[in-house]
C-alpha cells in the first residue's frame, strides 16, 4: 500500500492542481444540455475524454477526481480513464458520496448521503486503482438564520467517518466541505461561516481520530453570495480566506485545493493567484492548489458543443486555463 502522507503531498508537487471530472450523472446530463449537447451514457464519456484524454495534462495536473461511471469507461485507446491518468503521473481520484438531500427539519439545507457501504466501496476503488477519494458536504447561507448548528454537525460528523473509512481503505481522504456561493450574504458572513464549518469539521476528524497528515481540505473561497452582483477584489478574498483558514486549519494537513463554486473562470484564476501570493507571504504551513469543475470545464465545453470536429480547438482552451491556473500556483 502506497503511503497515504506521499500521495496527499504528491497531489501539491509544484504548479499542479487537481481536476474536478466528478459530476453525478444527472448533473454531467445537465451541464451537457445547458451547452445543447446531447446527452447519454456516450456523450459523457465523449466530454470525460476530452479533459482526460488532452495531451500534456500531466505538465498542470496532479490527479484528477471521477465519478463511477467514467471510473469504469474508456477512452477511444482502448485504456480505462484511471489507468491512462496513472500512466501519466496523474493520481486517480474517485468521488464516493452519494449526493446531497435536503434536511427534513431544515428543507433549505442538505446532508450528504453515502455512509451505507461504504467501506466496501472505498476497498472496491482502491482494488481498482484509486488512490484518493472526495466526499463533498454543502452549507447554506441564508442571513442569520443558515447554515443551522443540526446541518453543520452532521455533516461534518458524516464527513469525518467518511475520512476516517478512506484512511482505512488506503485511499488519501479528500474532504470538501463547500458553502455555497448562492445568496444574498456579505463577503464577511461568508467568512463567519466558513470559519464555522472548518472548526466544526475539524473537531469532528479529531473525535474520529483522522490522521490529518493525509488530509486534504477541498474548500470554497470567502466571496460576496452571487445574487449581491458584487464582485470582491481578490485582494480581499485572498485576506480574508486565508485569515479564515489559518485560525482554523491544523498546520498539519497535506494541503488545501480550492472549489470553483460558480465563479467564471477568471475570477477563479484570478482569486487563486492572489490566494497563493498572500499565503506564500504568510509562510503558511499547508501548500494550496486548485481543484475545479466549472471554472476548468465551462469555456471548453462552449467550444466543443459535441462536435467532434471541435475537439481540438476546445481542447486548446482547456490547456490555456489550466496553464494559466498553473502559473497562478507556481509563484
Ligand atoms: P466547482 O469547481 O465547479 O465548484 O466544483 C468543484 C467540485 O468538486 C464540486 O464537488
Amino acid at each position: 500500500m502506497k503511503d497515504l502522507v506521499t500521495v496527499a503531498r504528491a497531489l501539491f508537487a509544484s504548479g499542479k492542481g487537481i481536476l474536478a471530472a466528478d459530476e453525478s450523472v444527472a448533473t454531467a446530463d445537465k451541464r451537457l444540455a445547458a451547452h445543447g449537447i446531447a446527452i447519454g451514457g456516450e456523450m459523457r464519456r465523449a466530454e470525460r475524454e476530452i479533459f482526460l484524454n488532452a495531451e500534456g495534462i500531466e505538465q498542470y495536473l496532479s490527479g484528477a477526481i471521477l465519478f463511477s461511471e467514467t471510473f469504469a469507461q474508456k477512452g477511444s485507446d482502448g485504456k480505462l480513464f484511471p489507468a491512462s491518468l496513472a500512466a501519466r503521473g496523474i493520481a486517480p481520484g474517485i468521488k464516493v458520496d452519494q449526493g446531497t438531500e435536503p434536511i427534513a427539519e431544515s428543507p433549505k439545507e442538505f446532508i450528504t448521503n453515502g455512509l451505507i457501504g461504504l467501506s466496501e466501496r472505498l476497498l472496491e476503488f482502491a482494488k481498482k486503482g484509486a488512490l484518493f477519494a472526495k466526499w463533498r458536504a454543502v452549507v447554506r447561507i441564508d442571513g442569520d438564520q443558515l447554515p443551522s448548528s443540526r446541518a453543520l454537525l452532521e455533516n461534518a460528523k458524516r464527513l469525518a467517518t467518511y475520512a476516517r473509512e478512506a484512511q482505512a481503505a488506503g485511499l488519501v481522504p479528500v474532504i470538501e466541505p463547500e458553502v455555497l456561493l448562492d445568496g444574498m450574504h456579505s463577503l464577511l458572513r461568508s467568512k463567519v461561516v466558513l470559519e464555522e464549518v472548518l472548526a466544526t469539521v475539524f473537531v469532528a476528524l479529531e473525535a474520529q481520530a483522522v490522521d490529518r497528515a493525509s488530509v486534504v481540505l477541498k474548500t470554497s473561497m470567502v466571496l460576496s453570495g452571487s445574487e449581491t452582483g458584487k464582485h470582491d477584489a481578490p485582494q480581499e478574498v485572498a485576506r480574508h480566506t486565508l485569515e479564515a483558514l489559518v485560525a482554523n486549519v491544523p498546520k498539519q494537513i497535506a494541503g488545501i485545493a480550492f472549489l470553483s463554486g460558480g465563479q467564471t473562470p477568471d475570477q477563479a484564476t484570478e482569486n487563486l493567484a492572489a490566494i497563493v501570493a498572500t499565503a506564500r507571504a504568510a509562510s503558511t504551513s499547508w501548500p494550496v492548489t486548485f481543484s475545479y469543475a466549472r471554472a476548468l470545464q465551462e469555456e471548453t465545453l462552449q467550444i466543443w458543443r459535441g462536435e467532434e470536429a471541435n475537439v481540438a480547438a476546445a481542447r486548446a482552451v482547456f490547456l490555456n486555463r489550466l496553464k494559466r491556473l498553473s502559473a497562478a500556483v507556481s509563484m
